[in-house]
C-alpha cells in the first residue's frame, strides 16, 4: 500500500471542503489496495476561513500562499480547488515541478493553456486528473455499458442541460463566477463543462457548433462575505460591478461520429434549484436521466416487441461494483459527494498505480475547446469547428 501526499489549494472553499473529506473517506468504501492519501498541506488564502482548517486535517501545514507547496518534496499532488483564473498557472507550476496534477473543472480558461497542460503533464509522465465528477456516478458507467453493447445503436442525437437559479435574482450579489477577469468563460466553463463533459463520455468529441451567449444582468451589488447566489439586505450604498461573461448559453453542435446535440445551460433559471439532464437518441433505442433521479436511467430498446415498448426504468444498484462499494441496498441513492469520493479514490489508484483514469488532462482540453468553440460562436454570431487534436 502507498500513501499519497496531498496539498489541497483553496481549502475553505466548497470544493476544497469535499475533495479534503474525500481523501480522508475514501478508503472506507474502496479500502486500501489502491493506495491510501494524506491532506499534508492545504493552502487558503481568506485568513478567516482559514483559522479552522487545522482541525479538519490534523497535521497538516497551512499556507495562506500557493506557491508555498508547488516545490515542496514532502507532497506529491497538488489538488487545485481555487478559482478557475488560478487553474493554468497553478497547474502549470505544479506539474513543471514534476507533481502529480487534479484540477477542479474547467481546466483552464483558453484550449490553448489546456493544451499546454496536457502536453506538459505528458513530457513529464505524470498522472492528471480534472474534477469532472458528475460522470463517475455509476448510473452513468451503466449508460455507457448500455451505448458500448450497441442497444441503442448509433447514436443521432444528444440533448441536454444543466440549469440553476443562483443568479436568477437580478438583485444577488456579485462575485468572482461572475467576473470575467477571474472566471473568464462564465457559464460556459462553469457549468457547461459538466454538459461537455457527459458529452465526452458518453457520445464522443464535438467537432463542430453554434451558440449562443447572453449576459441576463449586466450589473450586481457588491457585497462583502457574500456567496454564490447570497440574498443580501442592500442598504443602497453599495457599489455595483459589471457582469462580465455569460449568464447562459443555447448551443447546437454536431460530434465527431455523426451525431447531433441540442444543449442549454445557465444560472439564471429561476426556480430551477440544479436541473440536470440527457436524453441519447440511437438507431435502436435511447437513454434518458435526470438528476432528479439521480441513480436511474430510462431505457428504451426497439428490440422490445411490439405493443410492449416503452422506457424502463433501471436504478443502479449493488450489482455495479462502485455502487456496491458504498451501499449493500438498491435505491439508497449515491449524490455528488459519493461522486467525488469515487473521483478522489480513481485519483489515488491512478498515482499509485501508475495508470491514467478518465478525465485527464487529455479530455479537459478537448472539453475546454468545447468552451473556446463557444466563446468564439457566439461572438462571431456562427458556426465555429472544432479542430480534433
Ligand atoms: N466539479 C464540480 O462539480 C465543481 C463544483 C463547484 C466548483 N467547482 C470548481 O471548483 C473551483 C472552486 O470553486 P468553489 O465553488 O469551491 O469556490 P469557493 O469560492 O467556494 O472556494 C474557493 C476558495 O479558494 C480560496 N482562494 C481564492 N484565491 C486564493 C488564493 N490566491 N490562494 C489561496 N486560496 C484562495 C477562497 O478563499 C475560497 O476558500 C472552481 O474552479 C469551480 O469551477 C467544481
Amino acid at each position: 500500500m502507498a500513501e499519497v501526499r496531498v496539498a489541497v489549494l483553496g481549502a475553505s472553499g466548497w470544493m476544497g471542503k469535499v475533495h479534503t473529506m474525500a481523501y480522508q473517506t475514501f478508503p472506507h468504501f474502496f479500502g486500501t489496495a489502491g493506495g491510501t492519501a494524506r491532506v499534508v498541506a492545504l493552502v487558503e488564502a481568506n485568513p478567516a476561513a482559514a483559522a479552522e482548517l487545522a482541525a479538519r486535517a490534523p497535521g497538516a501545514k497551512i499556507h495562506k500562499h500557493w506557491q508555498a507547496v508547488i516545490d515542496d518534496p514532502d507532497i506529491d499532488l497538488i489538488d487545485i480547488c481555487l478559482p478557475d483564473s488560478f487553474h493554468h498557472e497553478v497547474a502549470k507550476a505544479a506539474l513543471e515541478a514534476g507533481k502529480h496534477v487534479y484540477c477542479e473543472k474547467p481546466l483552464a480558461d483558453t484550449a490553448a493553456e489546456a493544451r499546454e497542460l496536457a502536453d506538459l503533464a505528458r513530457a513529464k509522465g505524470v498522472i492528471t486528473r480534472v474534477g469532472h465528477a458528475f460522470p463517475r456516478n455509476p448510473v452513468h458507467d451503466l449508460a455507457k455499458e448500455i451505448i458500448t453493447s450497441g442497444e441503442i445503436g448509433e447514436i443521432t442525437l444528444f440533448k441536454g442541460c444543466q440549469h440553476i437559479d443562483m443568479y436568477g435574482d437580478p438583485l444577488a450579489p456579485f462575485m468572482w463566477r461572475a467576473d470575467g477577469a477571474r472566471a473568464p468563460t462564465g457559464i460556459v466553463g462553469d457549468t457547461g463543462s459538466h454538459v461537455f463533459s457527459f458529452m465526452e463520455f458518453l457520445v464522443g468529441r464535438v467537432s463542430s457548433l453554434v451558440a449562443n451567449n447572453i449576459i441576463a444582468t449586466p450589473r450586481r451589488p457588491v457585497v462583502e462575505g457574500q456567496g454564490y447566489g447570497g440574498a443580501a439586505a442592500l442598504t443602497g450604498k453599495e457599489e455595483w460591478a459589471e457582469v462580465t461573461n455569460p449568464d447562459a448559453t443555447q448551443l447546437l453542435c454536431t460530434f465527431e461520429n455523426g451525431a447531433s446535440g441540442v444543449v442549454d445551460f445557465s444560472r439564471i433559471a429561476m426556480g430551477r434549484k440544479f436541473m440536470q439532464t440527457y436524453e441519447i437518441y440511437g438507431t435502436k433505442g435511447s437513454l434518458a436521466y435526470t438528476y432528479d433521479e439521480v441513480n436511474r436511467i430510462r431505457f428504451y430498446s426497439h428490440a422490445d416487441r411490439s405493443g410492449r415498448r416503452g422506457f424502463r426504468e433501471i436504478d443502479v444498484g449493488p450489482e455495479h461494483p462502485t455502487y456496491a462499494a458504498f451501499l449493500p441496498l438498491p435505491n439508497f441513492a449515491l449524490g455528488y459527494n459519493e461522486s467525488k469520493i469515487i473521483e478522489v479514490a480513481e485519483v489515488i489508484r491512478s498515482i499509485v498505480g501508475g495508470t491514467p483514469m478518465w478525465p485527464t488532462f487529455e479530455t479537459g482540453h478537448h472539453i475546454t475547446q468545447i468552451v473556446d468553440a463557444c466563446m468564439a460562436s457566439s461572438r462571431q454570431r456562427a458556426w465555429v469547428d472544432i479542430p480534433l487534436v
